[in-house]
């Protein structure tokens, strides 16, 4: 039966301008080389694109390459003119200097591909950390309709009858071998068994993080973010999301529609009861500026109180299957939602309520999904710290482990407040060649501080602040000491460093004047972190030169420095963060 859409399908100006006929038989003859015919660009069905994001270069997200058959399957069983083109890639573990580089990158590339082609709603493919930021915020900008799926994670990896996480065995197998407890065999065999298949990271990483993120947004169908890569139901999800979009199409259901000050505190709260990445600080701000939306520090403090209900890595125990199986982000979202901490009204793009996506969505496993009201851990969501260092940093509290706890924040009358000596690096060449020098006689009441892996720093802002203790010590049992830095962690690391200092020593912040052998007080209470140096010697180490910041090696190094900011603020493109709705215009022949 013939449908109307809402409102007229942008790509009818490409295919049936009655007043460019010359243009319109300009753009109609190439597509027959691949099959599809002028007839069907002019009949008025919408033309849906599959921004694919899965390359060699992005095996994280390679899965995409097989789901799209299934995404084209939905979109022709709906209606829909399939047009799938490629993304720049993004891969977490590879990129140099790092993959934060590549979602600005990313996002600038589509929002012009989506603004400039005949495109009326798009499929996201996402799976590898900032591959579902940078889709969201291109969406954003462009404002036509949009749905999220995600490739999922990996199969659960096994390890001699241990499960190992992805990233997390790293930073867990470095440790063993800094303590001499296995060779270099053994942590290259650790590593590949927790990679056991297809899918982005298995852990509660930045990946999977970020699909709970988008699902937690109302961006993907119900239960889309946690299905394994390899599992039947991937297929069948990618098939429901090709068929939804198309209606999606129709209905003019856009991301400036879903996407409101309560869907992302909706995002805010998934993200602290899961034990979530400290990436998606940056990346839902970054998101939330994209959309218009205001959401700041006091969002993150607000849901610090929130329980850990997830038991997975790196907070917890298990792994993405066990996860999915248990119930996945909708019964994390359930659990919110009846402990009043979750708005059930949000629009998604199911055309429904959250409250009504979540229906009979509670958790089959609750070793895995606990309950709210007894959870793993209370009081485990995201601090905010400020302080005469940095305006803006973020801690992780749910990867706090009792050893940690019992020596830094559990002083009698002191409780959550401890003093330590800074020891200082200028990146992380600097840390590596130095950590292990005795002279810098590094013991438990050290912090280790790191400074220019912010986004001007690096560039890009660099996962490098989970700065391991020097091996002595970690023959000695001291497993994590106390981590600062204006640059990022692994979402897959259980550090407990500030991180995302901002600004950071390369824009004029705190951490450029503070030296090695400083004091730092950093109060968990009061959200405070100071460096114990008086005003009359911080101004005189103002004066001097700041630490050297490298220089770009590529165009876009160059570019991305001058017009990005700080990880406070999604360390975004501030120029672009004013270009909303872009496809409202349409572009001239
Ligand atoms: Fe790509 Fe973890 S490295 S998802
Ligand atoms: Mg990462």
């Amino acid at each position: 039966m013939p449908r109307t859409p809402v409102r007229p399908f942008r790509s009818r100006d490409w295919f049936a301008d009655p007043a460019r006929s010359d243009m319109t038989a300009l753009y109609l003859e190439r597509f027959m080389n691949y099959g599809i015919t002028p007839e069907e660009l002019r009949s008025g069905r919408p033309i849906i694109g599959i921004a694919q994001t899965g390359s060699d270069l992005s095996p994280c997200n390679r899965i995409h390459l097989d789901l799209a058959r299934r995404v084209r399957d939905g979109i022709r069983d709906a209606g829909g003119i399939p047009m799938e083109f490629p993304v720049h890639p993004i891969f977490e573990n590879c990129r140099r200097p790092t993959a934060a580089l590549d979602r600005n990158l990313a996002y600038l590339g589509l929002v012009e591909i989506l603004y400039g082609y005949p495109i009326d709603a798009v499929v996201l493919t996402t799976g590898c950390d900032k591959t579902t930021p940078s889709g969201i915020m291109a969406a954003s900008t462009v404002d036509i309709p949009a749905i999220v799926l995600s490739g999922g994670p990996m199969l659960d990896g096994w390890h001699e009858g241990e499960l190992v996480g992805s990233g997390t065995v790293i930073w867990r197998s470095r440790r063993k071998l800094a303590a001499g407890e296995i060779d270099e065999e053994e942590f290259l065999n650790r590593a590949c068994d927790s990679a056991p298949s297809a899918g982005h990271c298995n852990t509660m990483g930045t990946a999977s993080t970020m699909n709970a993120v988008a699902e937690a947004l109302g961006l993907s169908l119900t239960g889309c973010a946690a299905i394994p890569a390899p599992y039947r139901e991937r297929g069948q999800i990618a098939y429901e999301t090709g068929r939804r979009i198309v209606d999606m199409a129709y209905e003019d259901l856009r991301p400036s529609r879903i996407l409101t000050r309560r869907s992302f505190l909706n995002a805010i709260a998934v993200v602290s009861a899961a034990g979530g990445s400290s990436n998606a600080q940056p990346h839902i701000q970054a998101m939330a500026r994209h959309a218009g939306v205001e959401i700041g520090p006091d969002d993150w403090s607000a849901a610090y109180d929130l329980p850990l209900i997830v038991n997975m890595q790196p907070a917890g125990k298990y792994l993405g299957e066990r996860f999915h199986r248990a119930g996945g982000v909708p019964a994390v979202m359930w659990e919110l939602l009846g402990a009043g901490r979750l708005d059930g009204d949000c629009l998604t793009v199911t055309g429904r309520s959250v409250a009504d996506n979540l229906a009979g969505r509670e958790a089959s496993d609750r070793e895995v999904i606990r309950p709210f009201a007894d959870p793993l851990m209370d009081r485990a969501g995201f601090l905010v710290l400020k302080g005469n260092l940095f305006d803006f940093a973020i801690m992780k509290t749910s990867v706090i482990s009792d050893a940690f706890r019992q020596r830094y924040l559990s002083r009698p009358g002191q409780e959550g407040v401890f003093e330590a000596r800074a020891i200082v690096f200028d990146g992380s060449d600097d840390y590596h060649h130095r950590i292990n020098d005795p002279a810098l006689d590094i013991d438990e009441n050290c912090i280790l501080v790191i400074r220019g892996s912010g986004p001007i720093g690096w560039p890009g802002s660099a996962e490098v602040v989970n700065m391991q203790p020097p091996d002595a010590l970690i023959r000695k049992g001291i497993l994590a000491l106390p981590t600062l830095g204006d640059g990022r962690q692994s979402g897959t690391s259980d550090s407990p460093s500030i991180l995302n200092a901002s600004p950071e020593s390369a824009a004029g912040g705190g951490l450029a004047w503070l030296r090695t052998g400083d004091i730092l007080r950093i109060d968990l209470n009061d959200g405070t972190c100071d460096a114990l140096v008086d005003a009359a010697e911080i101004a005189h180490r103002k004066a001097e030169a700041p630490p050297p910041v490298p220089a770009s090696h590529t165009p876009w190094e160059e570019l991305y420095r001058e017009k990005t900011g700080q990880l406070a603020d999604g360390a975004v493109l501030e120029f672009a963060v004013n270009y909303r709705a872009v496809a409202d215009k349409t572009p001239r022949h």
